[in-house]
């Protein structure tokens, strides 16, 4: 299976440390001003649009950058050293420039022992220059430049019934070999969009950022005509289908009583009791 390192810990780079230097936020312009105002008019709070917020600033500059976290903690009135924490908490937030796509191998347990780890490792090899294998969250080419591809390894990305799988800007690749992935990124990198197993046709990065913060493109309709493969595969299916065969069911649940609630501090009333 090689050596694939999947578990690799980095000291933190200096780039996510917040810093007190005021960036120049003219990056994000009027147009993403106002998606910012649509995003925060969703919650009830604005601070709960942090998320999306982050998946919007990403589609303008492949990644968080010190001013896209000054730019969420401005239009939120949240700190900087807030919305770092949480930037820096997700995989998906990235903290380095992404290339045009990003390519993430699931190397999770299922994945690993039916390729995964070989799928990763082949595409290191093959993506990296001069000997030097590709490794997690480095870019071939110059990142955001056409045919510029990321590579991360990622734990499950839920489709463990048809694993191993690849993610392209988080379309999904089913039932992957070291050779289909090397096709893949080689199709990629030619700039062709190659259409995944299901799903939405596949965009780039940064235009999966954008629909990850809620901006469809202008014919949503037509858009949606487009988004193809059933959501459960014939192995999704296949137990509940062993199952219907054999008239096999699950056991009644019992029918035991559930607890009484405990009464909460400073309340009169009694367990079970409703306002
Ligand atoms: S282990 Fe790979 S999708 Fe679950």
């Amino acid at each position: 299976m090689g050596d694939t390192d999947v578990t690799g810990v980095a000291p933190v780079p200096a780039e996510h440390l917040v810093t007190d230097v005021a960036e120049d936020l003219s990056v994000f312009d009027a147009d993403i001003v106002e998606k910012a105002g649509q995003i925060i008019a969703r919650y009830p709070q604005s601070r709960s649009a942090l998320l999306p917020m982050l998946h919007l600033v990403q589609s303008v500059e492949g990644r968080v950058s010190q001013a896209g976290i000054q730019f969420c903690a401005r239009q939120l009135s949240l700190t900087p050293a807030e919305v770092s924490a949480v930037a820096t908490f997700y995989t998906m937030y990235k903290r380095k420039t992404c290339g045009e796509h990003l390519v993430s191998v699931c190397t999770n347990t299922l994945c690993a022992v039916l390729g995964g780890d070989d799928i990763y490792r082949t595409l290191g090899e093959h993506l990296g220059e001069d000997g030097k294998r590709l490794g997690h969250n480095e870019t071939a080419g110059e990142p955001g430049a056409p045919g510029s591809i990321t590579l991360e390894h990622a734990e499950c990305l839920a489709a463990c019934d048809l694993g191993p799988v690849i993610q392209v800007n988080y379309e999904y690749f089913d039932n992957q070999t070291p050779e289909s992935a090397v096709a893949l990124v080689d199709a990629l990198r030619k700039g062709e969009r190659p259409a995944p197993t299901r799903g939405a046709p596949l965009r780039d990065f940064r235009t999966a950022e954008l629909e990850l913060a809620g901006f469809w493109p202008e014919d949503e309709e037509s858009y949606r005509s487009t988004v193809d493969g059933p959501s459960a595969a014939v192995e999704t299916l296949r137990g509940a289908a062993l199952a219907e065969a054999n008239s096999w069911t699950a056991p009644p649940m019992p029918n035991a009583p559930l607890p009484a609630e405990e009464p909460r501090a400073g309340s009169s009333m009694s367990g079970g009791e409703k306002k």
